[in-house]
């Protein structure tokens, strides 16, 4: 023990597991993280090149050029668009702008592994609701939740690790009906992925609900999460707030470059979304055909259970032939794990392994 002192939240914060790896000696199979198993476009790779003569200057801490990319991209003027180093930061900063002890905060459980940590390391009180029995958001019960002390109410939508989701217009009914004091993050990490809605028709919810906020991130179907940046359209209120309780310089100049670039490539973005797609039927007819059930998938990843099973040693056995999977016990209900889609070769590994270890 070294005797410092630390802040009474901390003991309270989960620390983020990392998925297990077991020994193996060939080349491992990641299927935990749900990341693209395609590397970024040439010509963002161009510019990220571009960038690191200028490694000896501090990157722009207005963020101007992707907050001007993504306000064209998206309708929403620029001053009500905060970039962060992932959209994890702009969470946390959310936190520290909103939450305090005595506050509330409302999330649907099993959910984004990050949630709990918002409430632990601000003191404020985390509400969880359980999802439907298909793995949805109970969007009703959780209205039942907000309380006058409620600051901030996350819909994870497509839900990670469910991949459910909901369409926006029903969104955007049940926003209409809280009260106004209460920050509605609608966190659409996975949104291009979803089949029921086009990414743009949640956008007009920004404009609609002056307390609602959408995340979003370069780190799914950009295929930027090594570089860490994402963003959030709300207010110029939040953005503000956001943008005071973190250091300037968060976002880097290489994340800045990419994302900026990134955004002139949605042709690029289509196909892997078609390409997923097709992945993900592939993967859901296999499981479906050694018995295994699945949520109804809107991302990309899927949520298997495995009934009677051991989960540890489905997780253990799978490692064991190198393929990393992520374990329900680890996000949230035993029983299950979360395995994101990689190429058609990697799928096809994932899948030969469960087979030996079912
Ligand atoms: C639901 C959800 N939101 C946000 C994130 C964080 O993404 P970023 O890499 O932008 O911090 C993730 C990452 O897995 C996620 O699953």
């Amino acid at each position: 023990m070294t005797g410092i002192e630390f802040n009474r939240h901390i003991e309270k914060i989960p620390i983020y597991p990392a998925a297990s790896t077991y020994a193996f000696e060939g080349e491992l199979v990641k299927l935990a993280s749900n990341e693209t198993p395609y590397a970024p476009h040439p010509q963002v790779l161009e510019a990220v090149e571009a960038q690191l003569r200028t490694l000896n200057r501090y990157p722009d801490p207005e963020k101007s050029a992707l907050r001007r990319r993504i306000s064209e991209r998206t309708g929403v003027p620029i001053g009500n668009v905060a970039v962060g180093n992932g959209s994890c930061e702009i969470l946390l900063a959310a936190a520290a702008a909103m939450l305090e002890p005595g506050a509330e905060i409302v999330y649907a459980w099993p959910s984004f592994s990050m949630y709990p940590q918002l409430a632990a390391m601000s003191g404020a009180r985390a509400v969880t609701v359980p999802l439907t029995d298909s793995g949805e958001h109970d969007l009703e019960a959780m209205a039942a939740q907000v309380t006058a002390a409620t600051r901030l109410v996350i819909v994870c939508n497509p839900n990670n690790p469910t991949a459910t989701a909901l369409a926006p217009a029903t969104i955007d009914a049940w926003v209409a009906e809280l009260p106004r004091h209460v920050a509605v993050v609608l966190d659409e990490a996975y949104v291009e992925f979803s089949a029921l809605q086009d990414p743009d028709d949640s956008l007009d919810l920004v404009g609609r609900h002056p307390n609602l906020v959408l995340l979003r991130t370069f780190s799914k179907v950009y295929g930027l999460c090594g570089l860490r940046v994402g963003y959030a359209l709300g207010s110029e209120e939040f953005r503000l707030a956001v943008d005071r309780v973190r250091q300037p310089f968060s976002v880097n100049s290489l994340a800045l470059a990419a994302a900026t670039e990134a955004l002139n490539h949605v042709d690029e973005v289509e196909r892997r979304v078609e390409q997923t797609a097709i992945e993900r039927m592939h993967v859901e007819t296999e499981l479906e055909e050694r018995g295994l059930e699945t949520t109804d998938s809107q991302a990309n990843f899927s949520w298997v259970s495995l009934g009677d099973r051991d989960e540890a040693e489905v997780l253990r056995g799978l490692s064991e032939r190198g393929v990393i999977v992520r374990g329900g016990t680890a996000l949230g209900e035993e029983g299950h794990f979360r395995v994101s889609y990689g190429t058609r070769p990697e799928n096809d590994r994932f899948l030969a392994a469960l087979n030996e270890v079912l």
